[in-house]
Parts: C-alpha cells; structure tokens; sequence
C-alpha cells in the first residue's frame, strides 16, 4: 500500500503504569484524554498509533511480590491482565500493550545505555547510602522514615519534609528508621553510575523551548533549568528486579530509566507484530517527520520533560514534540479515600456504571492546564443526565416514535429547515480545532450549546401536535428528518468521547459510522431503526453502590 502523505503520523503514548495494583479513576482520567485524542486524530484521518503498557520494575514491585508471595515476573503478568481488562471496559483505544520487562526493552535500554557512555556521559561515583541490614537492602526514600534536619518534626520520609517542605538527603535524616523492618539502617558506601545531566543544560533548555509543554509547566521546569542541575543516578545495587547493567556486577538500572524507553519498545513490539519494522526507525530516528506526543501527569514531568529528552537526544533517537501534561484527579473536593468511599477503582466504577458516563464527565473537565480535576459525584449524576441523557440522547428518543410509527421507518426526502443544519456544519470546525487543541471542556460546551437548540428547535415544531392533523403529515416527517439529522450530526461531534453510545446511535440510524469529513452527507429518503433506549439515567443507589464497593475492597 502507498503511503498517503496528506495524512500526519502521529505516536501518541500514556503514563505506563506500575505493575503492583489496579487502576483507579484517576489512572483513566489520563487514558480518557489521552483517547479522546487519538480517537479524534483517526476520525480525521490521520495515522495514529497509541502505545502503552506496564512498568514492571523496581523495588516496590519487588517488595510487592514477596509480600504475596509470588515471583516478580507472576505479579507483573497478572496485573498486566487486570489493567489491560479495565482499559477494554473503559474503550481505551490502545494499539499496543506491552511491558516494560520485555526483550525489546532491554535491548534499548542497553542500547542507548552504551551509546550515553560512548560520549562519556556516563559516570562512576561512589555513594554512601542507608543500608537496612536485617532486609539487606539499600533503601530508597520512601523507605526511610526519621526526623525532619530542619524543623525535627517526626516521621519525614528521606526526600522531603510533610511539615516544613524543605528537602534533604536521606542520610540528613535524624534517627531514620527502615520502613521494611522497623531496624535502624546503616551508612554503606557503594559504587553508582550517573547519567551527566549537568553538563547538558543548554541542550534541555532548548527542547524545553521549542517543544509543546503546557506554559504553567514549563514555569516550574524552568526553575529546575536555572539552578544547578545535579547528574542523575541511574543504577540500583542487587537485589532489585530489572535489567542488569552490561559490564558491571549485580547493578541494576534504576526503573525510571527503562521505563520511558518502555515506549520505544512498545512501538517496536507493535511492528514487529504486524511486519512493519522497517517502520520504527522512521518514527524514531532524529529529524522523523512522525509527530510524538506523551500524555503523562503532572508528577512526573521531570523525567519526562528534562530525563528523557535529554536521553533521547544523546542516544541519536528523535525527541519527543510535545508533553502533555494534567493535573491529579481529586474526588468531591478531596484527595481519593477509601474510608470515604472515594478511592474508586476502575473495575468498581465500571461494574456499575457504563463507562461513557465517565468519559463524557472528563472531557467535560478537560482542558490544557496542569491543575488538578475534581470529580464531584452528585455533580457527575447531575451533568450526564442532564447533558448526555436529557439533551443529546432526547433528540432522538423525542423523535425517532414518528418516524417508526407513522412513516414506516423512513426518513423524509427534503429537510424542513436547511439553516439550522448548516448552522451545525458551520460550528464543526471550530469544534474541530478545539479537539485538536485539546480543549475538550470548550469543545463539550459548544457541542451542548448546539444540543439545545435542536431540542428548541423540536420545542418550537411541537410534532407532537402537529401529529395530531392528518395534513400535517409530511411536515412531521420533514420535521423529524431535520431533528434526526441534528441528531447524526451531534453524534460525529461527540464520537472521540462517547464512541460505544455513538456506535448505538449509528446502529438506530442504520448507518456505518462516518469519518468526520462525511458530515455535510444528509440522510434522507432513509430508512432508520425501531428506537430502542440509548442510555438511561444514572440513578442515586449506583453512585451509593461505587461508594460502598470503594469503602469495601
Ligand atoms: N510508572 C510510572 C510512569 C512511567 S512512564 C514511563 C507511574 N505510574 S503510576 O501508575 O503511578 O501513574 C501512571 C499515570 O497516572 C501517571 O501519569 C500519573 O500522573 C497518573 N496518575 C496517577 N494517579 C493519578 C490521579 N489521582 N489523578 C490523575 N492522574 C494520576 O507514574
Ligand atoms: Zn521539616
């Protein structure tokens, strides 16, 4: 097949998540943008690959699977299977699923590993570290606890201080404590590799200028740019599940390493699989005219606007165009909570709740900003019926009667008002632009203003009444033409956010699904569906029932 070079090549990626627990609502926040993107990007014809997978590596991981009492490589598969389960519920449109703990992994970990050392980028520090001696592990920040050096309040974990937010080293810690065994940790000396990320500032502060990254962004990265920039440790001593490093003796990568260079291993699985290898290096190699985006969220921008890109550019692969960057997903007001009810899991959500309520409720919030979104539930039940089930879904289900019962299914062959339609085509683009800017609260919003008036429209026409005369007859069918054609074109502007609920409307129509070029095509002389309900409403106890399952599980 020929390659049609009117159409962008777009790779999009997500946040691959850890391989030590489920999916919550605030993992899909991500996804749903993520999605609604790349849906629109192919409704459009363009060719857009969505990768993801797991990151299966590190301690945490580790530790997990000791706690269970499984092997590493057992929990990682199992919870691969319960994510990928949840994302299918969701309708997440991956193109790939892999794994961080995969073979294309390590070949490119280790491959831009030696490439970074080749430019002596790499480099041999000896450390001295907390060392917990019953475990016989070095422990990581979040396994230390001590009081805070600067205000001595208890109980700081080896980062930073809860109380005073001043941060330190581990070691600064007044009698630290392991987290793991509750012994007190010994100073260990141990040989390191550091990545030179200080002697790359120029060229991080240069991508940073000319990529997309959200401007509130790129305020805080820059804070980092302008001061001192510290080399980053790269390697984690035995034991640790990962990759171990070629030439060295039981060190390990660290997982934030492998992990972003996960998505270049999903890519290449995804090719592989389909016999299009020879495709990755036109994607990946520098100056590729692909376009790479990562969704991710706002706490990890560091390794993925200043780590990474800097890696890439070192290691002669491309970087990426843009980062884009959200905030954290906050329930009625609040940080998620289980003793609330509020720390929701994706597969309590969904065992209760379709999913196209969710998306539709994100997408509503969404915009380009990095601060963080709340999803109150009373306004959730509240906006989805309103919105999706009493504005959207009712142009149909107020029309569609007359069509079945009084003309056999079949649609008028003129419209009744041309105007309104055109008015609708003429929003598309705007709505359109706003998809492609990632503006989805705008878009959600100028796509309701249009909902409303379809349904003044039917308010104004009364077929209800005008039924009523048998010489009305071909008036209500033009009439209901004109609203079911709103309703057509309603359901390609929401497609990218609700596309199970669009698919139902495309079936009652008796359409294929159109691209978003097909609008201007009307349907009349047409013959349509019995109506069936779409989608009912969100009922009180459903919202009551995920919060009981949450304060559950
Ligand atoms: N494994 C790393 C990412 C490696 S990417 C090469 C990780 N995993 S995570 O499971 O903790 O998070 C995955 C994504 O979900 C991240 O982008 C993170 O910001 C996002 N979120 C996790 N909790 C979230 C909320 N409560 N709200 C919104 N996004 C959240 O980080
Ligand atoms: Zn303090």
């Amino acid at each position: 097949m020929s390659k049609d070079y009117s159409k962008r090549d777009i790779l999009v990626t997500n946040a691959l998540p850890y391989a030590n627990g489920p999916l919550h609502i605030g993992h899909l926040l991500e996804h749903i943008q993520s999605d609604i993107w790349v849906r629109y990007q192919r409704f459009q014809g363009n060719n857009c690959t969505y990768i993801c997978g797991e990151d299966a590596h590190g301690t945490a991981i580790m530790l997990k699977a000791e706690e269970e009492g499984v092997s590493p490589e057992k929990l990682i598969e199992e919870v691969r299977i319960s994510h990928e389960e949840d994302f299918k519920a969701f309708n997440i449109s991956h193109d790939n699923y892999h794994t961080t703990h995969s073979d294309e992994n390590q070949f490119y970990s280790e491959t831009i590993f030696s490439r970074l050392k080749d430019k002596g980028l790499i480099e041999e520090k000896e450390i001295e570290q907390l060392y917990d001696t019953e475990k016989e592990l070095f422990l990581s920040d979040r396994y230390v606890q001590g009081t805070c050096p600067h205000c001595e309040a208890d109980k700081q974990y080896g980062d930073n201080c809860e109380v005073c937010s001043s941060t330190y080293s581990a070691i600064d810690l007044i009698n630290p404590v392991s987290v793991l065994t509750n012994t007190k940790p010994e100073l260990k000396k141990s040989l390191h590799l550091f990545f030179k990320l200080s002697s790359l500032k120029e060229e991080i502060k240069e991508w940073l200028n000319t990529s997309q990254v959200p401007s509130q962004a790129l305020n805080k990265l820059s804070e980092w740019t302008e001061g001192e920039i510290k080399d980053w440790d790269i390697s984690r001593d035995a034991p640790y599940f990962g990759f171990k490093i070629p030439g060295y003796n039981n060190k390990y990568f660290y997982v934030w390493l492998d992990a972003p260079i996960g998505y270049l291993a999903s890519h290449k699985n995804y090719l592989d699989k389909l016999n299009r290898s020879e495709e990755f290096d036109d994607y990946w190699k520098p100056g590729s005219s692909a376009e790479l985006y990562h969704f991710i969220g706002k706490d990890i921008m560091y390794f993925h606007a200043l780590f990474f890109p800097a890696m890439l550019l070192k290691s002669e692969f491309r970087q990426p165009d843009g980062v884009f960057i959200h905030g954290f997903l906050t329930v009625n007001g609040e940080k998620m909570s289980k003793s609330r009810g509020t720390f929701i899991l994706a597969k309590t959500y969904h065992q209760v709740l379709d999913p196209e309520y969710l998306r539709y409720y994100f997408a509503a919030k969404l915009g380009t900003g990095v601060g963080d979104i709340d999803i109150n539930l009373d306004d959730f039940l509240q906006r989805v019926n309103s919105d999706v089930v009493g504005k959207f879904i009712n142009i149909g289900s107020r029309t569609a009667n007359f069509i079945n019962k009084d003309f056999n299914n079949k649609l008028s062959s003129n419209l009744h008002e041309e105007s309104i339609i055109q008015d609708f085509l003429d929003h598309a683009s705007l709505i359109s632009e706003t998809y492609e800017k990632r503006e989805f609260s705008k878009a959600i919003r100028e796509i309701m203003v249009l909902a409303d008036k379809a349904n003044q429209y039917i308010d104004r026409m009364e077929p209800w009444i005008l039924s009523k005369e048998e010489k009305n007859k071909d008036l209500v069918q033009s009439v209901c033409t004109t609203a079911l054609n709103l309703f057509r074109l309603l359901t390609i502007m929401l497609n990218p956010v609700v596309p199970n609920l669009c698919s139902r409307v495309y079936s009652f129509l008796n359409i294929e699904e159109p691209k978003w070029n097909q609008m201007s095509e009307l349907l009349l002389n047409h013959e349509i569906l019995t109506y069936k309900p779409l989608l009912t409403r969100i009922e009180k106890e459903q919202i009551e029932q995920i919060k009981q399952k949450s304060k559950e599980f």
